[in-house]
């Protein structure tokens, strides 16, 4: 059976902004057959005490390096955000099925925390494709984002719902000005975010992959705790089917 579990040493912790953390991870195994849209499942807790694994996105692959961005919400990415340079953790993945890349101008729009996965999809399609549309709550919660999209991709548009940076308001506000050039839109951000983009894509008949998050114990496809109705009346697991889905594909 192939192996999907390792243990992976962390290179770097990083605090972007309050709550929010970039982790490294040393994850040769992991980086060889990662694509974006994919998720690690990763131990929490060490030794001591044991916890369910944490489903978190991909957010970037360099070489043998493999980073992940997530916000602070609970025990497990507490402990993880406090582990040092050396520790190791075990990591199960790539997990999920990851984004076709089958767009010659896609537009990519995430929101908050789920703007990660979009990184590692922003840079497999390569300089200057891309439109990335970052909505966030402030100027405090985009500024980090915005310098690592920046990088390498020249059309960044921001919205803010408290209008400190970019549009005043949210994700909705700039789609329709901007999404007439792209041939598919790639979106992963919370779930009222995901409805309105998904409706505003299958009005326009603009294809539109989108990422989900949800709470995962095996991430294996075996104990349907991340199950979800889909518009033909089956259930979907989002972790074997997911977590990519098309738009209209499974009820949002
Ligand atoms: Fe167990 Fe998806 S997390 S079936």
């Amino acid at each position: 059976m192939k192996k999907i579990t390792f243990d992976c040493s962390i290179l770097e912790n990083v605090r972007l902004a309050t709550g929010v953390f970039k982790t490294t991870l040393d994850a040769s195994a992991v980086c060889k057959t990662a694509k974006p849209g994919q998720f690690i499942h990763i131990k929490t807790g060490g030794e001591k005490f044991q916890l369910l694994r944490r489903p978190i996105s991909i957010a970037d692959v360099s070489g043998d390096r493999l980073s992940i961005i997530y916000r602070v919400v609970g025990d497990g990415t507490r402990w993880l955000s406090e582990r040092g340079e050396g520790e190791l953790i075990d990591v199960m993945g790539p997990l999920g099925n990851g984004f076709e890349l089958n767009a010659k101008k896609p537009l990519l729009v995430g929101g908050g925390i789920g703007i990660a996965p979009l990184l590692y999809l922003a840079r497999a399609f390569g300089d200057s494709s891309s439109d990335v549309l970052l909505a966030t709550r402030s100027e405090e919660e985009t500024t980090y984002w915005l310098e690592m999209f920046s990088s390498f991709c020249s059309n960044v548009h921001i919205a803010t719902n408290d209008g400190s940076l970019g549009t005043r308001g949210n994700a909705l506000d700039i789609l329709p000005n901007i999404a007439g050039s792209c041939d598919a839109i790639y979106s992963c951000g919370p779930a009222p975010m995901l409805r309105a983009v998904s409706d505003f894509a299958l009005k326009a008949n603009i294809p539109c992959q989108l990422s989900l998050e949800s709470h995962m114990a095996c991430g294996l496809g075996v104990c349907l705790s991340c199950s979800c109705a889909s518009s033909d009346g089956k259930r979907k697991k989002i972790c074997v089917d997911g977590p990519v889905f098309k738009a209209g594909e499974i009820e949002l």
